[in-house]
């Protein structure tokens, strides 16, 4: 499979372009329904390509052709085992990792900064939080996620935590040690978690700090839509773990989404790895280039 391909994009695209009469949701008929002024804006091109599920363009929810391939081709450009494109941002990706990796009653050692989204996840999978105040940096009203000492130090004192969830890089920006944090939860036999929303780009460039999957995490979640170009509400979670079941974490993420994906947010993240810089030149196939 090579990254020059936008297998799931191609599909709608060609699809969009034969004029194919609508019998199917949504409602708007390929734009006719659409109010006059919205359409006259943006051009018809767009409604054509809001499409329902139908084999030509796959289902998000049991991946058979160019959505399974364009999952595929993203994990191979992160050098995970497996991508999963979300619709509902990397909130949806927040709760499927909590749910999908922890069982209720389980324990998680969490910073207190962590976005609502994760809030949610540790209320619909039943976990007890074990929460790490972070550093608040006054001067420059920055707040900082767990410190490895931070996290070496919950550990100690609460051994049973099934898996630590870190924020890196912070909405400040601020990155994370995740290699000293991997391996404090590799000793000790932990899931690593990432809510790595701002660092869909890290992986790409040799001078930003290391990024989740390069850490080892077990599973992280990616705003594909806030660095890099994918369209609102795109986002990646991606899964590389031998402590974490990805039959129960496909159907976790299936369970959160809704069934009516669009598939220009879709078409858009399969676009985002060809052109946005995550599928492009030096950048995929070199194996690490931070190296
Ligand atoms: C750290 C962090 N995690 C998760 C999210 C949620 O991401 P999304 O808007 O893609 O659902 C945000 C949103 O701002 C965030 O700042």
């Amino acid at each position: 499979m090579r990254h020059n391909r936008a297998p799931l994009f191609e599909t709608i695209l060609n699809h969009a372009k034969n004029r194919v009469v609508s019998f199917h949701t949504p409602g708007h008929k390929n734009g006719r329904g659409v109010d006059r002024r919205l359409r006259s804006f943006t051009g018809r091109n767009l409604y054509y390509m809001d499409v329902t599920v139908f084999p030509e363009v796959d289902s998000l929810h049991d991946p058979v052709g160019p959505i399974k391939k364009a999952q595929q081709l993203m994990a191979m450009a992160y050098g995970v085992e497996h991508s999963f494109f979300l619709v509902n941002g990397s909130s949806v990706g927040n709760m499927s990792m909590l749910m999908s990796a922890c069982r209720p009653g389980d324990s998680v050692i969490i910073s207190r900064n962590a976005h609502k989204s994760t809030m949610a996840g540790v209320i619909l999978s039943g976990v007890w939080p074990i929460w790490i105040q972070p550093k608040v940096d006054q001067n420059l009203d920055i707040l900082f996620d767990s410190s490895p000492e931070q996290i070496e130090e919950a550990l100690r004192l609460f051994p049973e935590a099934k898996a630590v969830f870190v924020t890196s890089p912070t909405y400040n920006g601020v990155a994370a040690d995740l290699v000293k944090i991997k391996e404090i939860c590799r000793a000790r036999g932990k899931i690593l978690l990432v809510d790595e929303a701002h660092g869909p780009h890290l992986k790409f460039h040799k001078d930003l700090p290391v990024s989740a999957v390069e850490a080892g995490a077990d599973m992280c979640v990616q705003s594909t839509h806030k660095i890099l170009s994918a369209l609102s509400q795109g986002s990646v979670l991606h899964l590389q773990s031998d402590l974490i079941d990805v039959a129960r974490v496909r159907k976790v993420v299936s369970m959160l989404q809704t069934t009516s994906p669009n598939y220009l947010i879709l078409s858009s993240l399969d676009a985002a790895r060809r052109s946005g810089g995550v599928g492009r030149g030096t950048v995929v196939g070199t194996g690490d280039p931070k190296r």
